[in-house]
């Protein structure tokens, strides 16, 4: 393990040092059942991004506690979590261990090193590419791109700094800092940011396709597919996707996302709740306001009831941040 304060794997393993530590890490919730509700909702995404089989080979970049990986792994022939964090590999081996051909390991820095060239079916990495430096996250999608059977899907999400939701959790951030002393070194784990634009252009530059993005919300979601054949040098692009200009595989990957789009993106009531947590987290409201007005809508949608019982195990863990109200 790291003894370097500054790296990753000391920040990461120092919030895992437990399991309740780990799984407030991953969701900041550190309760099993909010913990399986929101890794069953990132699963869902994952499913209708990666169009999984029973038969798939799968890897996860940062897998933290396996709270998505607990969801996937019984419907796969395999499935392989990575972590920068022994202590979070090691949680998530245990979680996944009733699995055969499931397991975890840490690694020692943006590499695939567990993986052989081309031998992976698919894989994705969710709420950790928005921890790390820019050139680490293109370092590992240059291993995605190693690993990946040609034809192979990765997924991913980012921060999204063109969302309005995603530029107002940046501007905390900026103030944040601002707040602090200059002369300090930044958290390495610190949240980070993207525009759309600029994951394009890092997911081309690895040799990989776009072949879905989404960028209605806080965060940005992608799949990247591993061309069948290696693409023609070139620079990168940072336009959209233009089905005119994929490979025949990537266009038809690219149609199949197109038609579950919906599956996989966030609903605009969820951006909406996302936004509504933030008045708690970084606006100074009181958990109770928003909770009540969340519990007063007529039939709460599931996006509604899941961030209910997320903010509910927020306020729960801080206590001291929000005083309890009287009934
Ligand atoms: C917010 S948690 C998300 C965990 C998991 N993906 C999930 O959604 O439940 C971030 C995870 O990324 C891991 N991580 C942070 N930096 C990393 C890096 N450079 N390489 C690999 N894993 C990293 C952390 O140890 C942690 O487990």
């Amino acid at each position: 393990m790291s003894s370097n304060p500054d790296s990753y794997k000391a920040a990461w393993n120092a919030r895992s040092a437990t399991l309740s530590d780990g799984m407030a890490a991953v969701d900041g919730s550190a309760d099993e059942s909010v913990l399986a509700a929101t890794g069953a909702f990132a699963a869902q995404q994952v499913r209708a991004a990666l169009e999984l089989l029973p038969s798939d080979r799968v890897f996860e970049i940062g897998c933290g506690v396996g709270r998505i990986g607990t969801q996937l792994a019984a419907a796969l022939a395999g499935w392989h979590g990575i972590d920068i964090a022994e202590n979070m590999a090691a949680l998530a081996r245990a979680r996944v261990a009733a699995h055969p051909g499931a397991t975890a390991s840490a690694v020692d820095g943006p590499n695939l090193e567990p993986f052989a060239d081309a031998s992976m079916d698919k894989g994705y990495c969710v709420a950790v590419f928005i921890h790390m430096d820019k050139e680490d996250m293109v370092l590992y999608l240059r291993e995605v791109a190693r690993v990946l059977k040609p034809g192979g899907l990765f997924y991913f999400d980012h921060w999204n700094l063109s969302n309005p939701v995603g530029w107002q959790r940046f501007a905390y951030e900026v103030d944040q800092v601002g707040r602090g002393n200059p002369a300090e070194r930044k958290d390495v784990a610190r949240n980070q940011f993207c525009t759309p634009e600029e994951l394009r252009l890092y997911v081309r530059a690895a040799g990989l396709e776009l072949v879905f993005e989404d960028n209605s919300a806080h965060f940005a979601q992608m799949v990247a597919r591993k061309p069948d054949h290696a693409l023609a040098p070139g620079a990168p692009s940072p336009l959209p996707i233009d089905p005119a200009r994929l490979t025949a595989g990537a266009a038809a990957a690219a149609a199949r996302l197109a038609a579950v789009r919906a599956d996989i993106a966030f609903s605009a009531r969820c951006v909406q709740c996302f936004a509504e947590c933030c008045e708690v987290l970084i606006g100074g409201v009181h958990p109770s306001t928003v909770l009540a007005r969340w519990r007063a809508e007529p039939g709460p949608s599931p996006d509604v009831q899941l961030h209910i019982a997320w903010l509910e195990a927020i306020w729960h863990r801080h206590p001291h941040l929000w005083p309890p109200v009287a009934a």
